[in-house]
């Protein structure tokens, strides 16, 4: 793909540039997409179009509201799209977050279909894909479309750039036929994402949800040899690319703080008894990472094994998402209820068995939780991957700490050595709370050490560089057989 020029779509842009009373600042938004996409970004210094979430502030970007980034190296140009309140409730919190999210997650949280919010989402998609056709300076980009966000812009693309390769990943599950068959729009749905010259999922699970809802409700010539689907004679790979964190380098891991400096910090400042087992949880606020089931297993834990009482603390970190939308208010709310009712029942004198941090943390102090805890519980009902669990394996080069984890988060499938519940059971969750807070260093560390190779090896560049390597096989084989 050398000299091909590379444009990335995503909802979420990787730098806010904010108006305050000191002037203009800078900040990166609490995005696993974000993290992975960049790097490909600053090594093809392409275009990334998002939508403008910071002031639409005319010293920032030129008058194509284009504006070069990271700030301080300046390596690749972002441009941002203004939407108005209309577009943004439609496209964004309407049926991306109150369709498609629930629709795909099976969290048994209903999904809405609203005709107004259908009509701003395919707008939107459209006026992302004309940007998309005017930064394109040749006729046959490579095009990075991310997430849920954007199921319509592939075949909108196609249409005006057909030599383009269109490589669209899906950050998020993908349901089976019935569950998706409830959406009204399912037909224009795919065969939107049809436009794709790759379609990427998480987990070969998701693509082949994807193939049978296909097979389903289109006529659509389906090859398994292959892995490929041919809708109206133009052929789409399907395959599975698990994403990933980039692994820490020696120079960022020169820079943390000791596991017992770290310990000794944040049980300082949570004011942690000095034999306190910390559990860490990191979500954003979300229905789907099972926070609720989360905290009844830590109440059973203190009901079913007394001797934690006073001594086992969840720290659940919930950055706060979507709270324009009352299905999260009423969810948030929810948890700080639950949080307090087990607070009371098993709390006292300075002990609260969870401290719910309801803010947003950044990279370093969550290296920090990671370090200080003894566990990281990750007990998500549905997710696409979830980088969490990564993100504290690669924290832990002392080889220490237990992974609880999710069967039904993507990640499951690669991590086989963490403890692996199902976050409905809640006593199964809680005998792996009690097996985490026994479980001697030795077999912490032949089991951390296991993770960390599988995750060392399978990082970001690796999901990124196969399917780029795809894409350029793929475009190779067009140039020779249109000879
Ligand atoms: C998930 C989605 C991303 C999204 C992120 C944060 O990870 O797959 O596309 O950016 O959540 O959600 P938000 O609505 O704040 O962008």
């Amino acid at each position: 793909l050398r000299g091909d020029q590379v444009i990335v779509v995503s909802n979420r842009e990787p730098y806010i540039h904010q108006r305050g009373p000191n002037g203009i600042s800078v900040s990166r938004p609490a995005s696993g997409l974000v993290t992975a996409v960049e790097p490909v970004m600053r090594a093809c210094s392409g275009t990334w179009i998002a939508h403008g979430s910071g002031s639409a502030d005319q010293e920032v970007v030129d008058a194509n509201d284009r504006v070069a980034v990271p700030p301080d190296t300046q390596e690749y140009v972002l441009r941002r799209i203004w939407l108005s309140d209309d577009e943004e409730r439609g496209y964004y919190q309407g049926f991306a977050n109150e369709g498609l999210w629930p629709l795909c997650h099976v969290a048994h949280v209903r999904p809405v279909f609203r005709e107004s919010d259908w009509a701003q989402y395919r707008a939107v998609n459209q006026r992302f894909a004309d940007a998309v056709v005017a930064e394109a300076r040749g006729d046959d980009p490579v095009v990075l479309v991310q997430d849920y966000h954007f199921a319509l812009l592939p075949a909108m693309v196609r249409e005006k750039l057909p030599k383009a390769t269109i490589i669209t990943f899906w950050h998020i599950p993908w349901p089976n036929p019935e569950s998706f068959g409830i959406c009204p729009w399912r037909r224009e749905l795919l065969q939107g994402m049809l436009g794709s010259t790759i379609l990427g999922f998480h987990t070969r699970f998701h693509c082949k949800n994807f193939t049978e809802t296909v097979d389903r409700y289109l006529e659509a010539r389906i090859e398994h040899e292959h892995s490929t689907i041919s809708y109206q004679g133009e052929p789409t790979l399907v395959q599975s690319y698990p994403i990933s964190i980039a692994w820490p380098t020696d120079e960022e891991r020169a820079g943390w703080p000791s596991p017992a400096d770290a310990r000794a910090a944040v049980f300082e400042r949570l004011q942690l008894g000095p034999d306190t087992v910390m559990a860490v949880g990191v979500d954003r606020f979300d229905y789907t990472k099972g926070i609720l089931e989360r905290l009844h297993a830590v109440e059973r834990l203190l009901e079913k094994y007394p001797q934690w009482q006073g001594r086992f603390v969840l720290v659940q970190v919930a950055a706060p998402t979507r709270s324009a939308l009352e299905e999260y208010r009423e969810f948030q709310d929810r948890i700080h209820r639950v949080t307090e009712r087990i607070n009371l029942r098993f709390g006292g004198a300075g002990y609260k068995p969870v401290l719910l941090l309801a803010e947003h943390h950044d990279h370093s102090a969550l290296m920090e939780l990671y370090r200080a805890a003894h566990m990281c519980v990750v007990t998500s009902l549905h997710d696409g991957m979830n980088l969490v669990c990564k993100e504290f394996i690669a924290a832990r080069d002392d080889d220490q700490g237990v992974l609880i984890l999710s069967r039904f988060a993507g990640a499951a499938r690669e991590l086989p050595e963490a403890l692996v519940i199902n976050p409905y059971h809640v006593e199964e969750t809680t005998d792996a709370l009690h097996r985490a807070a026994t479980m001697p260093p030795q077999e912490q560390r032949e089991r951390m050490a296991s993770l960390r190779m599988t995750v060392r090896e399978f990082n970001v560049y690796r999901w990124a560089g196969r399917m780029l390597t795809d894409a350029g096989q793929w475009r190779l084989r067009e140039r020779i057989t249109r000879r």
